[in-house]
């Protein structure tokens, strides 16, 4: 039987991951993240002084890159770089703008999109992400796209990331998602919109709990 799958899109912010990971608890599917991924090859930019916005930089990278991604015991989700665990590294702010950089790279997604596509084929899984209802995976069972006002979306990011410890100001992240809303809207490759088929869900008012709510019964409504 194929494997069952629900896509999650939506801008920087939306609360894909956090929801994303709840859902697939409730559904005791695999969470996979695919913005760890992109992430984690930006990573690989910086730690080598290569521009992620230029393809004769990256594109050579990819061909020895060590990617690894795996499941703790708690059921979060590890990203590997040459062996080492950079979960947190990944997170850092500077690394959400290359991350967007490098995902404009149509090498890099070329490169990504198999990697992506073979979790769906070995599990039931929530993906999130900005193109895996219109590429990654077209066939997903139930899509979803998630929105919330840049504003909602700013003040969200700001908690996580103190909440992560870092220093965090509104008006400055209010610009960079902004600038990342039009880099991933306006990119040649895979732009982040909306498939045909999915379903909007925006969660400017609605808190994390009703949230849920809402995908839960999309999703037990579809499987
Ligand atoms: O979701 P997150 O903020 O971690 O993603 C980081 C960046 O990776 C995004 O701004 C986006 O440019 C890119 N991305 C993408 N396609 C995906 C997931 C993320 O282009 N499926």
């Amino acid at each position: 039987m194929e494997n069952r799958s629900i896509a999650i899109d939506g801008p920087a912010g939306a609360g894909k991951s956090t929801l994303a990971r709840a859902l697939a608890k409730e559904m005791g599917y695999l969470y996979v993240d695919t913005g760890a991924i992109y992430r984690t090859v930006a990573l690989r930019c910086k730690q080598v002084g290569a521009d992620p916005s230029d393809p004769e930089q990256v594109a050579p990278l990819l061909e020895g890159l060590d990617l690894r991604m795996a499941y703790g015991e708690d059921g979060v989700q590890h990203m590997y770089l040459s062996g080492e665990d950079v979960s947190e590294d990944i997170r850092h702010h500077e690394i959400s703008g290359m991350a967007s950089q490098v995902a404009a790279l149509p090498q890099v997604r070329a490169f990504l999109l198999d990697f992506q596509r073979r979790q769906a084929r070995d599990h039931d899984v929530v993906m999130d992400g900005r193109d895996i209802g219109t590429v990654v995976l077209p066939q997903a069972g139930l899509k979803v796209f998630l929105t919330a006002s840049p504003e909602t979306r700013a003040r969200r990011r700001c908690l996580e990331l103190e909440m992560r410890g870092q220093k965090a100001e509104f008006f400055d992240i209010l610009h960079d998602i902004q600038q990342r809303d039009y880099q991933d809207a306006h990119r040649e490759v895979a732009p982040l919109r909306q498939a045909e088929d999915a379903v909007p869900l925006d969660t400017t008012h609605l808190d994390q709990k009703q949230s849920l709510e809402a995908l839960v019964e999309l999703a037990k409504g579809r499987f």
